[in-house]
């Protein structure tokens, strides 16, 4: 369903980190509903390598984009000079800037800072050179264990990850001083849905629990999950934000949540009944408190009122929606 009425006929957009879950979703957003928009996707793709916390560096999967028409370059949004290519080869209307290192775990300081917050500087100021709006992904990460409802301007985040977000958020202020394009963070809550399961450990919970559920082992939970509340958000509606997000004038930084905290045993509990299990949970002690977000809940009442968005998937539409995706990866893709 398209949900803007421009059909951005010979309009062209990058989408950096499309190979990835959110952006490999919108790429197909765009395919499906404006195919006559010309896109370009720039990832790194994935490789052998390793954070130090064992994670893959990059999550970039190309089965993300299996069926995509569009252009594919793999490439680094730190290299200057490929960012500069793409300055002289095309004329970007649009960019999508998903590209990051978008684990939280992550203790790389020097790499999530340059690649997160030094080479979105670099796309800014290529956004500027070609007049292109510039909608790109900040994070529920800045707020840390911040006071619920979350709203801009109380950031505390608690790790790099999310320190690097508010970092963009800041510099991408200071580009809607000086500049005329329009620029819009959007900062996503936990999202869930396709094309997610590349992300391997880092993928949502919803899709590793349904994942232990369907190959018969108990859900393992955190004591007290009836008490860790997050915003867990389906990736339609963060597509849909994204979308709402190109309407001229809109810059800003806004929440992208459902505007409920919903907790981790809601999750298994729904996920029972749709998956048809009758599992016993078991719990374990929670190692990570005090580096934990134990409650978040967007405010979304400015991004309704300026982006014109609503969530429309609460955590049982979305688990409903996504379920034969769940079961069909768990199929064709997990080794038993
Ligand atoms: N998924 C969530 O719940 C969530 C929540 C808040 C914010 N975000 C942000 O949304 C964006 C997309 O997240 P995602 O969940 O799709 O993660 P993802 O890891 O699937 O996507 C990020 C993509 O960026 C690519 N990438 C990483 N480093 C790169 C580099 N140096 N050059 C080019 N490409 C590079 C990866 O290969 C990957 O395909 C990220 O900026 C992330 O921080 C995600």
């Amino acid at each position: 369903m398209r949900y803007i009425d421009d059909d951005l006929k010979d309009k062209t957009i990058l989408i950096t980190g499309g190979a990835g879950f959110i952006g490999s979703n919108l790429a197909f957003y765009f395919q499906e509903n404006h195919p006559d928009a010309k896109v370009v996707i720039l990832d790194s793709f994935r490789s052998k390598e390793t954070l130090s916390n064992g994670n893959l560096k990059s999550f970039g999967h190309f089965k993300n984009l299996i069926g995509f028409l569009g252009k594919v370059i793999s490439g680094d949004i730190n290299d200057k000079e490929l960012l500069n290519s793409l300055e002289k080869e095309y004329k970007f209307d649009y960019i999508f800037h998903e590209a990051a290192i978008s684990d939280t775990t992550a203790q790389e300081q020097d790499l999530m800072i340059k690649t997160n917050v030094n080479a979105y500087e670099d796309l800014l100021l290529l956004a500027q050179k070609h007049g292109a709006n510039m909608i790109y992904a900040s994070s529920a990460a800045t707020y840390g264990n911040a006071e619920s409802p979350q709203r801009v301007g109380y950031e505390a985040p608690q790790n790099v990850y999310g320190f690097s977000k508010l970092c963009m958020d800041n510099l991408s202020r200071e580009f809607m001083k000086k500049s005329t394009i329009s620029i819009v963070g959007l900062r996503y809550f936990n999202v869930y849905g396709a094309r997610e399961y590349f992300k391997n450990s880092t993928a949502s919970m919803v899709l590793q629990f349904a994942h232990q559920m369907l190959s018969g082992k108990n859900p393992t939970l955190f004591e007290s999950s009836d008490k860790i509340l997050r915003d867990f958000i389906y990736i339609e509606d963060v597509i849909f934000a994204n979308i709402k997000a190109m309407q001229p004038k809109r810059s800003g930084i806004f929440n992208v949540g459902t505007g409920k905290a919903r907790s981790f045993q809601d999750i298994v509990d729904i996920l029972q009944s749709e998956l048809g299990t009758n599992l016993t949970c078991e719990y374990i002690p929670n190692p990570f408190i005090g580096s934990y977000q134990f409650h978040t809940e967007a405010d979304i009442s400015s991004t309704k009122e300026v982006l014109g968005y609503e969530s429309r998937f609460e955590l049982e539409d979305g688990i409903r929606a996504y379920a034969n995706e769940i079961r069909r990866i768990y199929n064709q893709e997990v080794e038993k």
